[in-house]
């Protein structure tokens, strides 16, 4: 996905767009551009690359201006280069466009415009709407406004669009379906952004628009709204709302990296998960979100948990938990491939989505699919006013506060809390475990922050393991149990933010196969934490020393055995079996972090990457 920032206003519109830009570069950042209002005439720069690059560019030029559109690009269509990246004009340069989404019918849109006569100067699909909105405009004598809706009532796919236009230059329009926007309503101006981290500096008024909505903002006639689903496309009336985000939560706070700002965040964003959600006075853990479907869900017949990457991963670290705790069968699917391969779904079936987004595509093809087959759809989610949020029948937000890096790391951790406590408020309803089971496990899970804490008194110990594995091509996790889940992650975290090739495995799977690949290059990351198939374990990294494989291990404190065994070695203050994933995951976040930092990649921007991915 991308990220739009618009302004119109009295201010000077170039610092804000370009302060926006920087804040939104996490969700995508091959390229980027800015178009401003200047006169009579939009004057547009773009630049393949980070953002940084364009601001050099801009330098030396007139950036002056009071209305601006601004996009930091995830290229679908069209390579990264500076002719793909937006904004993107139309021919007569008198319109201007960003757009974050895929227009899936854009090749037949293309060939018609190119058969009336109108030239591309680009290979995205972006390209086609400025040419249509222009066209809509001239043929039907219309203003920019009923123009976009004409266009948008022959686009299929997803967008969210910012529109400058020479002929209406006093005023910003605005339009959503499937791709996130909002809009910041200051005292005489307006700001626009894929979710709030450009807008917070300036105001914390906002209006989330809904899919269909094409609003027209302008510091003289105010903000209007219409729906190209309504078909008359009255007036909506706004829904004005509170941003839950404050500028300090978006900034570094002294951390060199959004990632390690965010992997130490990790104690307060799971007591912030927490918070409220367990009343040991009246003995009850209760998710508020949820309280309306908990019937339907204790008396589910199946849970299917739908996400995708870390959400993944924390979805099958919900699958141990329920049905260890609630005994109610669960199926974990990418969300992907649950989209398309006509699954069964029944309508007493509870469909999770887990997102830290709530923008994730496939994510969100997946709650449409389980809402058209009557089942019940619940949404785990980060960012409040998200799709996701807005899209399900019901939900629990993760309250992790925004994450800004790329990789996952305290949205994993956020996720999973709220998923055990989902899971211990369902087992306690269906009174499947034992209240003193139930009693251990809430002071378990509230004691897991000093656990995590304990952690990063050995990053220096964990720094030095990065130097070895920073040196190898590839990387292999093991775990088992509700730990296999967690051998995913930390393979997730290494290749994606380090580039090395790492995979997760069931370490008992080793023998069928992968046990091939190792040798004395193989650095095989064990984790070996106290559990019921410990010895199990102990077993598969023997196999794995026989053949010279190194073994780096995730131990609980005081273990000799496994230790003896490693080259390497981190120990976890002891945790329940069912909560060490929340534990156990958190060194194998500062060891990919620390690999990724020695082998010189960006770790809040990875190569190839952005935070969500909007897009099929
Ligand atoms: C995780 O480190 C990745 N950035 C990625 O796998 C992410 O978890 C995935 O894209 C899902 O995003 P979501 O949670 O916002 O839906
Ligand atoms: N599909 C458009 C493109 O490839 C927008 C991609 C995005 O959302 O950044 O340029």
């Amino acid at each position: 996905m991308c990220g739009i920032v618009a302004y119109i206003g009295k201010k000077e519109a170039y610092p804000i767009l370009m302060k926006g830009l920087e804040r939104l570069e996490y969700r995508g950042y091959d390229s980027a551009g800015v178009a401003l209002m200047q006169s009579d005439t939009i004057t547009l720069y773009k630049k393949r690359g980070k953002v940084s690059e364009l601001e050099d560019y801009c330098e030396q030029r007139d950036t002056s201006g009071h209305a601006g559109i601004a996009h930091t690009r995830w290229a679908t269509h069209g390579e990264p280069n500076e002719q793909n990246a937006h904004p993107h004009l139309s021919e007569d340069h008198r319109i201007a466009l960003i757009h974050n989404g895929i227009i899936e019918n854009y090749l037949s849109l293309k060939k018609e415009l190119l058969n009336r006569g109108y030239k591309f100067l680009s290979e995205t699909d972006t390209e086609v709407l400025v040419h249509l909105i222009n066209e809509m405009q001239q043929k039907n004598n219309v203003s920019l406004e009923e123009a976009v809706l004409l266009a948008l009532a022959n686009v299929e796919g997803t967008y969210a669009l910012a529109i400058l236009s020479v002929d209406n230059p006093d005023q910003l329009i605005l339009a959503k379906k499937g791709s996130p926007l909002l809009i910041g309503v200051g005292d005489d101006d307006f700001f626009v952004g894929s979710d709030g981290a450009p807008i917070v500096e300036y105001t914390n008024k906002v209006v989330y628009l809904d899919d269909g909505d094409v609003a027209v903002v302008s510091p003289d006639k105010g903000l209007r709204i219409r729906n190209i689903r309504d078909e008359h496309a009255l007036l909506k009336k706004p829904n004005y709302q509170l941003l839950e985000m404050t500028l300090e939560q978006i900034e570094k706070g002294g951390f060199e990296t959004y990632m390690l700002k965010e992997i130490y965040e990790q104690p307060k964003s799971i007591r912030d998960s927490m918070r409220g959600r367990i009343n040991l006075q009246k003995d009850i853990v209760s998710l508020g979100g949820l309280i309306e479907y908990e019937h339907k869900m204790v008396n589910a017949k199946r849970f299917i948990i739908a996400a995708c990457g870390t959400s993944w991963h924390a979805g099958l670290v919900a699958e141990y938990l329920i049905e260890s705790l609630v005994r109610i069968p669960v199926e974990v699917e990418y969300a992907s491939e649950f989209r398309y391969r006509n699954p069964i779904i029944y309508s007493d079936d509870v469909l999770i989505a887990i997102s830290q987004s709530g923008e994730t595509a496939d994510t969100l093809a997946a709650v449409d699919l389980a809402k058209r087959h009557g089942a019940t759809v619940i949404g785990i989610c980060n960012v409040v006013g998200s799709t996701l949020a807005r899209e399900t029948m019901a939900g629990s937000y993760t309250h992790a506060g925004p994450e800004i890096g790329v990789a996952s790391t305290k949205a994993f951790t956020a996720q999973v809390t709220v998923l055990t406590l989902m899971a211990l408020s369902l087992a306690q309803k269906k009174g499947s475990i034992s209240k003193s089971k139930y009693h251990q496990l809430v002071n378990d899970l509230e004691s897991i922050p000093e656990k995590i804490e304990r952690i990063f008194t050995q990053e220096e110990h964990i720094q030095k393991i990065a130097q070895f594995v920073a040196t190898r091509p590839n990387a292999i996790f093991l775990g088992r149990g509700i730990n296999y889940p967690v051998a995913l992650e930390g393979a997730l975290k290494l290749k994606e933010i380090s580039y090395i090739h790492a995979e997760g495995y069931p370490a008992a799977e080793m023998k069928h196969g992968p046990i091939a690949l190792i040798d004395d290059h193989m650095p095989i990351i064990a984790i070996a934490t106290e559990q019921l198939t410990y010895d199990k374990v102990v077993s598969n990294i023997q196999e794995v020393i026989a053949r010279k494989g190194t073994v780096i291990s995730i131990v609980t404190e005081g273990d000799t055995t496994v230790k003896g065994m490693s080259k390497f070695c981190i120990e976890i203050p002891v945790t329940e079996e069912l909560l060490t994933p929340l534990v156990a995951a958190v060194p194998l976040q500062l060891l990919a972090y620390h690999v990724a930092l020695i082998r010189g990649c960006d770790v809040d921007k990875p190569r190839n990457l952005a935070k969500s991915v909007s897009v099929e």
